[in-house]
């Protein structure tokens, strides 16, 4: 078991570059199986979420390889359209193999993902999409068993917009027959990341990036090379943790256009940013003010990140009301940041935080990525060592946290028991 040892109370300083979007890289990874032969995706981050689904490709019998960020994808000799329970419950983008798998084959059996610690999370719109392009769907021992002989364009409305349910088909109407049109389509970058490596695939897409995505059906598709946007949801964390440090943060090779919600969020809380081609300055307020969130779908202030800015309001100067629509009961970080001395109710699934002058380092655990993310941020501003147990969480979505926030000047060390 490894752990992150924190000793907070130093303002970081520097400057960081952000990896690629790991959010997008999974599906994209998954949207290979469409096409049988040698893909390439550049800016691939070294996490652990990317090693289980390179895992799950090669037991559809794919040929993954890793150099330093690029991977290589053979998916010529893919042949075994299963994805096993042991992995889909460890990773639920595994989930996003579905319509791949499909189209590609004419059936495929994929693990239900289960519970999950955010909160409920169902695939009822990922099956809603996949059976209006005529597939036919089972559950049978906890998997879905899929069937289309023939995937026929269609129109699907989505009660609420799903990133993953989107993906999925649109990865599945990419070589249905025939015009499908998904309306209340989530708009999340990832989504026109996705559309993008498909469009170069030679797949015929257009409206991503609105709630209204046109797909016209092609008979095949051809392998293809694509460089991975750089990750938001990163490049917003260095942000916020030099916010809750009132430190001097340059962040390179970011998109700012994809968090400028989050960028509001700080300079409402004080902070000062600059914001320049590919590149965000953020200096940070003495003491954070309070500020309130709501958490929506793109582009309004992300799910991803309620967490940390919950992490950076415990810090403020006054009370700050944070909820969720996307994922309403994501509050696993509340507990553990208690610990940590932070004064926060949950009631009716808004969370009253009240700023307290300083946090106290304490044991804690990561609840989940994004949780494991805000108790990080909530490290980096306390007095005192923090110590955070279950960092695979954190693994899974931060390439080598500790290493690039010590190049901040931040003392975090990890340590193996
Ligand atoms: C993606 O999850 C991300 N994961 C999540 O990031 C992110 O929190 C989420 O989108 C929202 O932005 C990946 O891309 C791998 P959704 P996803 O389907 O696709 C409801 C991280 O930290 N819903 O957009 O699973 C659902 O309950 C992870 O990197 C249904 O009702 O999220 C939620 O309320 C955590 N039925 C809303 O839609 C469905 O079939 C949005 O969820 C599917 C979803």
């Amino acid at each position: 078991m490894e752990r992150l040892i924190i000793k907070g109370g130093r303002p970081l300083s520097g400057t960081v570059r952000v990896g690629g979007m790991k959010n997008a890289a999974l599906p994209m990874m998954a949207a290979t199986i469409l096409a049988p032969g040698v893909h390439i995706l550049n800016n691939i981050p070294d996490l652990r979420d990317i090693t289980t689904m390179s895992h799950l490709l090669r037991i559809f019998g794919a040929k993954v390889y890793r150099h330093g960020h690029a991977l290589t994808l053979d998916t010529s000799t893919c042949d075994f359209p299963e994805a096993p329970y042991e992995l889909v419950s460890t990773m639920r983008a595994s989930f996003f193999v579905l319509g791949p798998l499909l189209a590609r084959f004419g059936r495929a059996k994929v693990a239900l993902p289960g519970g999950c610690a955010i909160g409920p999370r169902p695939v009822d719109l990922h099956l809603k999409g996949l059976r209006a392009l005529g597939a036919e769907m089972d559950m049978e021992g906890g998997y879905v068993v899929a069937e289309a002989r023939k995937l026929r364009g269609a129109s699907v409305n989505f009660e609420v917009p799903s990133v993953g349910a989107t993906e999925n088909v649109l990865m599945a109407a990419v070589l249905a027959e025939g015009t499908t049109v998904v309306e209340n389509a989530a708009k999340e970058p990832e989504i026109s990341a996705l559309a993008e490596f498909l469009r170069l695939m030679g797949a015929k897409i257009s409206g991503d990036g609105t709630d209204r995505i046109e797909v016209e059906g092609v008979t095949s598709l051809s392998p293809a090379e694509m460089e991975v946007p750089p990750d938001r949801i990163e490049t917003a964390t260095f942000l916020i943790a030099a916010a809750a440090t009132g430190g001097e943060v340059t962040v390179e090779g970011c998109f700012p256009e994809h968090i400028t919600s989050v960028i509001g969020k700080l300079r409402e809380v004080g902070a000062e940013l600059q914001v320049r081609d590919g590149t965000i300055r953020i200096e940070g307020p003495p003491r954070p003010g309070p500020t309130d969130v709501v958490a929506t779908p793109y582009p309004g202030y992300p799910t991803d990140l309620q967490p940390l800015h919950t992490a950076l309001m415990t810090i403020a100067e006054g009370t700050s009301l944070i909820s969720d629509r996307v994922f309403p009961e994501r509050f696993t970080h509340v507990p553990e940041l208690r610990r940590m001395g932070a004064d926060i109710s949950v009631e009716d699934r808004v969370a009253v935080v009240r700023g307290v002058r300083a946090l106290d380092g304490a044991p804690v655990m990561a609840p989940d990525i994004r949780a494991g993310a805000a108790l990080v941020v909530a490290g980096l501003a306390a007095k005192g060592e923090t110590v955070i147990s279950r960092v695979y969480h954190i693994d899974r979505g931060y390439e080598r946290i500790e290493e690039k926030l010590r190049s901040l000047g931040a003392e975090v060390r990890r340590e193996t028991t």
